[in-house]
């Protein structure tokens, strides 16, 4: 137990995390035919490994994996690999040892198969054994929050105060919220919370509408992939039919609970957050981390400033 005086980060002990990772990747094709695409690096660092790094700095270390057929690379990744870690020692390369060492015992990872790919809503559904009567996380796999910016921990004290489910969101350009769920909010009291700087307003929020048209858009505020959700949305998960591409949303159980009173609040996130979703998303996050990397980025940078200059220089000589 939790005694009153507990941090937030002490508590979040308690919390589990749920990461979907049974999608097809259809996206990132032919790359994606044989490995997750929840494995394809950021620089060196298979992309779900950056989320569950995120959710053990918040203090979240029990995470269930959402998989589906073809994702056993994920089940390897974050377990031991006792050949190469014994040819690595054998080699005398610590610093790689670690690294592969790293993700085995980063978290204590669990793994449920969805056996269809039938949507988010029913892959969080898949989750209902593992968590229980229990407030829980759940982080997608797209959205990378840079370790410099908290969200989660806000998320988990916005929850504490309110009851309820809390989303993260984030203004958008008015031209791109058919990409995401959008929110309809209204002005709420902020309760106290260790607020960082990468937190906006706490908003209440009213109505929910997943991938709508620019038109239809109730805000310009996107859900992006971070929920601290509580148990009823199990509930109203089995009540959700399917919805938008004839599949489950989990953005219509929120909206089910939000029309029945149930509290659902967004944090409004202002912090770095790299979309890995699209190829050209995906090309931008690792570039840029790459430069933030302390031992990869400044012979990088310096290289692309000379790459950009040449690359240029080359397309205004031969138009
Ligand atoms: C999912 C959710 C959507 C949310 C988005 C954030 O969509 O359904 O509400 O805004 O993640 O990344 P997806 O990107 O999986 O289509």
């Amino acid at each position: 137990m939790s005694s009153p005086h507990s941090t937030a980060r002490e508590r979040a002990h308690a919390y589990k995390v749920v990461i979907p990772a049974a999608g097809l990747g259809t996206r990132f094709l032919p790359a994606t035919k044989a490995i997750p695409k929840e494995l394809l690096p950021i620089v060196d660092t298979p992309a779900l490994q950056y989320i569950v790094e995120e959710a053990v700095d918040a203090g979240l270390k029990q995470v269930l994996v959402i998989v589906g057929r073809g994702k056993e690379a994920i089940i390897d990744h974050f377990d031991h690999a006792p050949e190469l870690e014994a040819a690595l020692e054998k080699k005398g390369d610590s610093d790689r040892l670690k690294s592969v060492q790293r993700s085995a015992e980063l978290a204590d990872v669990h793994y449920i198969r969805q056996g269809e790919p039938r949507g988010l809503g029913h892959a969080v559904n898949c989750a209902a054994p593992y968590v229980g009567q229990e407030v829980f996380a759940v982080m997608l796999g797209d959205d990378l929050i840079d370790a410099r910016d908290d969200l989660l921990g806000p998320m988990l004290e916005v929850q504490q105060a309110f009851g309820g489910c809390v989303v993260a969101l984030m203004e958008v350009p008015h031209d791109q919220v058919s990409m995401y769920g959008c929110a309809a909010v209204e002005a709420v009291q902020a309760p106290a919370i260790s607020a960082p700087r990468s937190i906006g307003d706490v908003v209440r929020i009213t109505d929910l509408v997943e991938k709508p048209t620019p038109e239809d858009a109730p805000s310009n505020l996107a859900i992006i992939g971070r929920y601290v959700l509580s148990p009823e949305i199990f509930d109203a998960l089995d009540r959700t039919p399917p919805g938008r591409g004839g599949e489950v949303q989990l953005t219509d159980a929120m909206k089910l609970l939000a029309s029945e009173g149930h509290p659902i609040h967004g944090v409004v996130f202002t912090g770095r957050r790299y979309d890995t979703g699209d190829r050209g998303d995906y090309l931008r996050a690792v570039v840029r981390l790459a430069a933030e990397r302390e031992d990869l980025g400044p012979s990088f940078v310096e290289w692309l400033g000379e790459f950009l200059h040449e690359f240029q220089t080359e397309r205004s000589v031969s138009s």
